[in-house]
């Protein structure tokens, strides 16, 4: 069926859908080529037709995600490629979404920023039985990444929901990548706790921090724009990128981000989950987003006995491990640690709480206080080394 794919009111190209499975399977006129999703390569105004076909399939819900497999049964659908298209590609982190050739929609009518939007899916996809006739419309159709997630209206607010893996742990670090981002004065999307069903099952609550002028492009996207040169290292790589596009503040920013992520012991700050912002309109970059998506952090993955808090854990995206990879911090002179002192306690305070403790248990919450402990310690240590050791770095970057 003919689409066309729109950013906001604005025409960008025309597409056509298979109604089958969802695919993205033909490309017609391109209206607005400086409007095509960034990354994708653009020849002489024309997109490659195999990169916006690969966006808009990982535009839809990734495969990997706990319960879509179900999901998609309860829902009577093949692929998460339909369910996109249901929602007619809508997302509450930007603002591309396809729009029937022949209908006369604004975006003012569809999109979620403005629109409530039913939970059906949503509710679905953490496993609710589905009741009655279902509201396919809902952001949930283009929403990233492997735990089960729903957006969901609080007190008027757009907010991201989310739940935890085999340990629970996520929703938990969330908050304290949180509480320890906001003692450093490190820009963070405020993550708190709650308990959803039957088994109280602890979630992380997040507002959505792109609004209907703004949007996020991931750093996988941002990374695409230019070719990588020979020699260079991915930080490099990726600093020229945003420049290229002039992204402000970009060096603080990842310092921000790889202090946070070497004090949380983060595994999986994989392109998808850091990014910049860019007004809509304008086209022009913001900078950085707030950092989000910290959960898999604190040896949430590790039975409790075996969680080493000294542990050299490894990195994404850089470098493999967080000990090479904190070394791309231009400015540590800029992170106060001092300020992490009695973290601890706040920390224990998030615990108390017998919902908490249910999935959580003392021995537990102990070792994850003994990771944070000794990390900011680690990092303290390292900070007091000025300046930096290089020479594993080089190394680091010669494997890479
Ligand atoms: N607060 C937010 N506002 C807008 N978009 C968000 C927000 N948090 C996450 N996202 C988007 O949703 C995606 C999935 O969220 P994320 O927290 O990364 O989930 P997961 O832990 O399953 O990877 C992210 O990759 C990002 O595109
Ligand atoms: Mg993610």
């Amino acid at each position: 069926m003919k689409y066309l794919l729109m950013h906001q009111n604005f025409e960008v190209a025309e597409i056509d859908i298979d109604m089958d499975d969802g695919r993205l399977c033909g490309m017609g006129k391109v209206f607005c080529a400086e409007r095509i999703p960034v990354g994708i390569a653009v020849h002489d105004g024309t997109p490659d037709f195999d990169m916006l076909k690969s966006w808009w399939m990982h535009r839809s819900i990734p495969i990997s995600r706990s319960g879509i497999r179900k999901a998609l049964e309860v829902l009577e659908m093949q692929t998460s490629q339909e369910l996109l298209t249901k929602c007619m590609g809508l997302s509450l982190s930007d603002q591309y979404w396809v729009k029937p050739q022949d209908s006369d929609l604004q975006w003012e009518d569809v999109n979620f920023f403005d629109n409530e939007f039913s939970e059906d899916v949503g509710n679905i996809l953490f496993g609710d039985k589905p009741n009655g006739t279902l509201n396919m419309l809902s952001p949930e159709g283009a929403s990233d990444g492997w735990l089960k997630k729903k957006w969901k209206i609080i007190d008027g607010k757009r907010c991201l929901v989310k739940g935890g893996s085999s340990f629970y742990q996520e929703p938990f670090n969330e908050v304290i990548a949180y509480r320890i981002s906001k003692r450093l004065g490190i820009a963070h999307i405020p993550y708190t706790l709650s308990y959803e069903g039957k088994n109280r099952m602890p979630v992380s609550v997040c507002e959505d921090f792109v609004t209907r002028d703004t949007e996020l492009i991931p750093a996988g996207f941002i990374s695409k724009v230019l070719p990588m040169e020979q020699g260079e290292n991915k930080y490099a790589h990726f600093v020229r990128c945003c420049e290229h596009l002039g992204v402000p503040r970009v060096q603080e920013s990842l310092d921000e981000l790889l202090v946070l992520d070497y004090l949380i012991g983060n595994q999986d700050r994989h392109a998808g989950n850091f990014g910049v912002l860019r007004d809509v309109k304008t086209l022009t970059y913001l900078g950085f987003s707030p950092i989000y998506d910290c959960g898999t952090s604190l040896r949430y993955d590790t039975p409790t006995v075996y969680i080493e808090p000294d542990l050299d854990i490894e990195s994404q995206p850089f470098l493999h491990f967080h000990n090479e990879q904190i070394q791309f911090v231009q400015h540590p002179e800029v992170f106060d640690l001092e300020k992490l002192a009695g973290i601890e306690e706040e920390i224990a305070e998030i615990f108390n709480d017998d919902r908490a403790a249910a999935y959580i248990d003392a021995a537990r919450q102990e070792k994850i206080l003994a990771v944070i402990t000794k990390r900011i310690q680690m990092l303290t240590e390292l900070l007091e080394q000025q300046p930096w050791e290089t020479e594993e770095l080089e190394q680091g970057m010669k494997m890479e």
